[in-house]
């Protein structure tokens, strides 16, 4: 559970305390027990945006955001865990545990400032030789390619200048080692051992990290059909390509539902431009799983807007495949006669593009489609073939949804609903252990409403048994509570047993740092903690709590052992039955009680 040392971490929440960390991004007023704003999680305008310095929790009553500092931070900087803590120390100047006593990281450490220094010196260096009398051609071609000024200031766009040493020098002057700046991936070592820029003569795009720091560049030529069209920053220290999206550095602080992803450079500029400025680009790689996490942090929902052409769709299939399994949900805008979103926004307007977002196709639609490229639907031959593949791929998924797709699939071939429906089901049968293959990542993050009665109840307790310790203790001597039945949710137990070992040191358990301690999702355990206020007798609630989870666990076991007696016979039946008896009478009696 503790991925820092437990006295580093007192310090750090110590020194970062949650009101005047909050109040960096959040303007708090004072109202009774708590300080209120505006929720930066969605948008309103009257705050339901609390903080609880006492309890050193924040919790939107609007989105039921909630959490401790670090979540709070992890939330805002959209960060994970161990770089939301990292972010906490450097804001409060404490040094990682793991630096104090180690020269070696610290020295890597070190490195890395000076690289992406010396990224951020090179991009300005190259912006200013845009604006510049070396720029000329450059602006030119920019603006035949439609970006403006703003575009231009947004993305920091820049332009490297033909000879071969020029950033070099400028970068030399400023401190920067040969060394340095062959490792930025700034400038290269030529076989002759010479030295010189990366970059020349060409426009540049400087691909910003979600830390706001420049970390790598793309630089293309302005000279139709050179090849290569684009030179881009290889893997460095500060840089790697499978775990940045261009453009990123643009949404902290927006309040977005989802995320456009796009191939290229010029698409997600020129979407910003349009006054889209959800976009971000891949960069014409395939979709990693990093990258999948990142946009993770932002928003559930994808839109993925590749090239028209079947290299983009072959990307697509990939992309919607790794958003999937992090439990994304995507879609596909279609862009038609083979135009990148750049081109189609350029030529029909944003307004033609939403609408092309607006009749986005599911991931499920656009495999079907993509299935049926293999055959030929002008024959009957072809239509009976991919009717059969795609049922195949039907039946694995829900059983809610397959409805849809069947009429989809009914409706492109021609064959009637009905024997489309009952050959899914006929695959279903073969076929039953795949079928929530595409559902079961969606699970992971549960808002309060999602949670079970059950776990509801859990948490009550747990907010019970913060109360105080004499109240903890009645909690743990009551006849049915023991930790193993009581909780099942693996939060909510990690929780309670962090708490109850505070109890047995002798200690206040202190909330705010037993959520810190917590890497998994502190987002579902704040309501409860914040409804604690409200209980006025801590035994009483949880006591009743216990009650109910006992009866939910009852009647769990009950259906359980009525499934059982279906299928049963002979003593197995007799003793089944004898179980569902006395399950009955239990059941009855605590009603009563
Ligand atoms: N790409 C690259 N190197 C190339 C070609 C492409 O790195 N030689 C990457 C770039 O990130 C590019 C993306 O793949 O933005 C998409 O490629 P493409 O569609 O060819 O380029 P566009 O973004 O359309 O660029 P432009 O409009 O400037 O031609
Ligand atoms: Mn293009």
């Amino acid at each position: 559970m503790a991925l820092f040392p437990e006295a580093w971490m007192d310090e750090l929440l110590s020194k970062n305390d949650i009101a005047s960390v909050v109040a960096e991004y959040v303007e708090l007023t004072p109202k009774g027990r708590r300080l209120w704003g505006c929720c930066p999680f969605h948008s309103e305008k009257t705050p339901s945006f609390s903080v609880s310095a006492d309890k050193q929790m924040y919790y939107c009553f609007g989105c039921h955001a909630g959490g401790g500092v670090v979540q709070f931070i992890k939330e805002m900087e959209k960060l994970n865990y161990p770089e939301a803590v990292a972010f906490l120390a450097r804001r409060v100047n404490m040094e990682l545990p793991s630096e104090i006593n180690d020269e070696q990281l610290r020295r890597e450490r070190a490195l890395k400032e000076r690289l992406y220094n010396a990224c951020r010196d090179a991009a300005m260096f190259y912006h200013k030789q845009l604006m510049g009398d070396n720029g000329v051609k450059a602006r030119e071609y920019l603006a035949k390619r439609g970006i403006d000024r703003a575009a231009v200031t947004r993305f920091g766009i820049g332009y490297a200048p033909e000879g071969w040493e020029d950033l070099k020098k400028h970068m030399l002057e400023k401190g920067y080692r040969e060394d340095e700046l062959i490792s930025a991936g700034l400038a290269v070592k030529g076989k002759s051992g010479r030295v010189y820029d990366a970059y020349r003569a060409r426009v540049i795009f400087p691909i910003i990290a979600a830390n706001e720091r420049v970390v790598a560049f793309g630089a293309r030529t302005m000279i139709a059909d050179e090849t290569p069209k684009y030179i881009n920053t290889g893997d460095t220290p500060i840089y790697s390509k499978r775990a940045n999206l261009y453009a990123i550095n643009l949404l902290k602080g927006k309040k977005i539902d989802d995320i456009i992803m796009v191939e290229g450079y010029m698409d997600a500029i020129r979407l910003h431009s349009a006054g889209i400025d959800n976009a971000v680009a891949s960069l014409g790689t395939a979709l990693t799983a990093k990258q999948a996490k990142l946009i993770k942090r932002y928003v559930s929902k994808v839109f993925i807007a590749y090239d028209g052409d079947s290299a983009g769709r072959n990307a697509t299939l990939r992309g919607l495949d790794i958003l999937a399994a992090e439990g994304i949900d995507v879609k596909v805008i279609t862009i038609p006669d083979d135009m990148d979103p750049d081109d189609f926004v350029k030529k029909y307007g944003a307004e033609a593009f939403l609408k092309l977002k607006d009749s986005a196709r599911t991931l499920e639609m656009f495999k079907l489609d993509f299935m049926s490229q293999s055959y030929d639907l002008m024959t009957d031959d072809g239509r009976e073939k991919y009717a059969e593949s795609a049922c195949n791929y039907i039946a694995k998924l829900k059983p809610v949804i397959q409805r849809r797709y069947c009429k989809y699939v009914a409706e492109k071939t021609g064959i009637s609903l009905e024997a489309i429906v009952k050959q899914c089901e006929l695959d279903s049968k073969d076929d039953n252990a795949n079928s929530f293959a595409l559902t079961r990542n969606n699970r992971d993050k549960k808002s309060p409403s999602e949670l079970s009665e059950r776990e509801k109840c859990e948490l009550t307790i747990l907010a019970c048994a913060l109360m105080g310790k004499d109240v903890f203790v009645r909690i743990r001597k009551h006849p049915d509570f023991s930790v193993e039945n009581v909780f099942v949710n693996d939060d909510i137990k990690g929780c309670y047993k962090a708490i109850a070992e505070c109890y047995e040191r002798g200690e206040t358990p202190n909330i705010g740092a037993i959520l810190a301690a917590m890497p998994g999702d502190e987002q579902m355990l704040t309501p409860a903690l914040i409804e604690q206020e409200s209980i006025t007798d801590g035994y009483v609630t949880a006591a009743d709590c216990i009650e109910r989870i006992t009866v939910i666990d009852l009647k769990n076991k009950l259906q359980s052992v009525a499934n059982g007696m279906k299928n049963a016979s002979g003593d197995k039946r007799m003793r089944l039955s004898d179980e569902y008896a006395a399950l009955i009478k239990e059941l009855k009696q605590r009603n009563k009680s």
